[in-house]
């Protein structure tokens, strides 16, 4: 934690007063840190590729400078697991959430991995190679999974997102988990984990910001059968096993909804390290549908929607009649306003406003756990809609201020291009915690 926290001299940007930070260079981060370019490298964060994701390098850094004595951090949006692995392999304690199910087990599997001893490690490297050369003669002797295809029927209709012997596949291949999981869990969950990392690259569907059907001239290149993919992925595991540090300090799963954390976790935390939804439209239930049905957390119509309730509003079809929008500051309210005037469906304004109600129930929550002193260090994107600019970024620090919350930073990451081309930025914001509420609100 910093002792004294620098006293903040001020510049004008974007037209507003906003404290002069330091840079992200003076920090050693480099624009790609805040992205999953490297974690796409790294030894297991690269196992499950997650475009929302940052690396494992910046969870150091901003730790370095903002928490260089933290003994225990708060990660309430936890994705594929970064902030807990760099945290608990530099031995400080993590408890965090993630409202996704798939990306909950795809954190706790590495997490476990981490947990076992170097012996075990290399003990599951050689099941994972002889696996591997097992897999295509039991390709032939194992049935596909029957209760796959009915749950498929069920939850997706006539989508077609495999060609029919991709998904005969993917159904033998969860036989075959089945059956390694009823005698060794550690070695059943790499092998299902190097299955839902192969599930999109194996399917008629791409990642482009949300997932969408692939275009006639994408297919053109035909896509490698899951058998092909999976063995890829079991080789990399195996690799990777063999050269791990292993966890030092905790980390642990608390809850699914970060706006639980508060009554899940006990008091005195040192502070936050952080990657929220950007209000950017990004559908991360439905993006994780294939490996949501696969896991067989989604087996009929409505499972996709039960999840995605409790995900911060942040996309469009996040938005019901349930939702939460009435703003919550004043610059919430502008902005909010302008969308309704401008915006081009008007779920974009309620989405605005739900996203920043549903991130100060947020905030404060993690305001009573961590304690006074303490630092909470977000990383988030702004948005255009329509023209209009959503900045988020500002809209936070106003609703973290509104919580008595005080900016220590606001350091500028990298630049970034809306869909229509326009600039956007990225940045760190970080907030010191002057006192503790105990704002309970709806
Ligand atoms: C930007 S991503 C975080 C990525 C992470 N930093 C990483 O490196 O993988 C945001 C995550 O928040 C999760 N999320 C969304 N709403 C949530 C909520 N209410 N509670 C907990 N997690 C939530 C999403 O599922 C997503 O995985």
């Amino acid at each position: 934690m910093k002792s004294s926290p620098r006293q903040l001299s001020l510049i004008f940007a974007d037209n507003e007063i906003i404290p002069k930070s330091k840079t992200a260079a003076e920090m050693d981060i480099e624009p790609l840190d805040a992205t999953f370019r490297d974690s796409n490298r790294a030894p297991l964060h690269s196992w499950f590729p997650y475009l929302e994701g940052y690396s494992p390098r910046f969870v150091d850094r901003v730790r370095l400078e903002y928490l260089p004595n933290a003994r225990r951090i708060i990660e309430p949006f936890a994705g594929s697991g970064t902030t807990p692995i760099a945290l608990g392999q530099s031995g400080v304690d993590c408890a965090y959430s993630e409202a996704n199910p798939a990306m909950a087990f795809v954190i706790e599997t590495k997490l476990a991995l981490l947990r076992a001893t170097k012996q075990d490690r290399t003990r599951i490297s050689e099941e994972l190679l002889s696996l591997d050369r097992a897999i295509p003669a039991l390709m032939s002797t194992t049935k596909p999974d029957k209760e796959l295809a009915e749950t498929y029927l069920a939850a997706f209709g006539s989508s077609r997102f495999f060609e029919d012997e991709a998904l005969d596949q993917v159904r033998t291949l969860r036989t075959i988990a089945d059956q390694i999981l009823s005698t060794n869990t550690m070695l059943g969950n790499c092998l299902t984990l190097a299955i839902l990392a192969s599930l999109i690259k194996t399917s008629q569907l791409k990642r482009a910001g949300d997932l969408r059907f692939k275009t006639p001239k994408e297919l053109l290149t035909k896509p490698p059968l899951p058998i092909e993919a999976v063995s890829a992925r079991l080789q990399s595991q195996a690799k990777d096993l063999l050269n791990l540090p292993g966890l030092t300090g905790n980390a642990w799963h608390a809850c699914n909804a970060a706006a639980d954390l508060g009554d899940q976790i006990d008091d005195g935390w040192d502070g936050v390290i952080t990657s929220p939804p950007y209000l950017n439209g990004t559908n991360y239930i439905r993006n994780a549908r294939l490996e949501l049905w696969f896991l067989r957390l989604v087996n009929k119509k409505g499972d996709l929607r039960e999840i995605r309730d409790i995900v911060i509003t942040s996309g469009i079809n996040d938005v019901d009649a349930q939702t939460k929008w009435a703003p919550t500051t004043i610059g919430v309210e502008r902005t909010v306003k302008e969308l309704t005037e401008h915006a081009y469906d008007d779920r974009i304004a309620k989405m605005v406003g739900g996203y920043f109600h549903d991130m100060r129930k947020v905030m404060a929550s993690l305001q009573n756990r961590v304690k006074v002193g303490g630092m909470i260090c977000i990383d988030i994107g702004d948005s255009m809609y329509s023209g209009i600019h959503v900045a988020t970024d500002d809209l936070l620090v106003e609703t973290a201020e509104d919580l008595g919350l005080r900016t220590v930073d606001r350091v500028h990451l990298r630049k970034r291009n809306s869909n229509g081309g326009q600039l956007l930025r990225q940045q760190l914001l970080v907030f010191e915690n002057l006192n503790r509420t105990r704002i309970v609100e709806a």
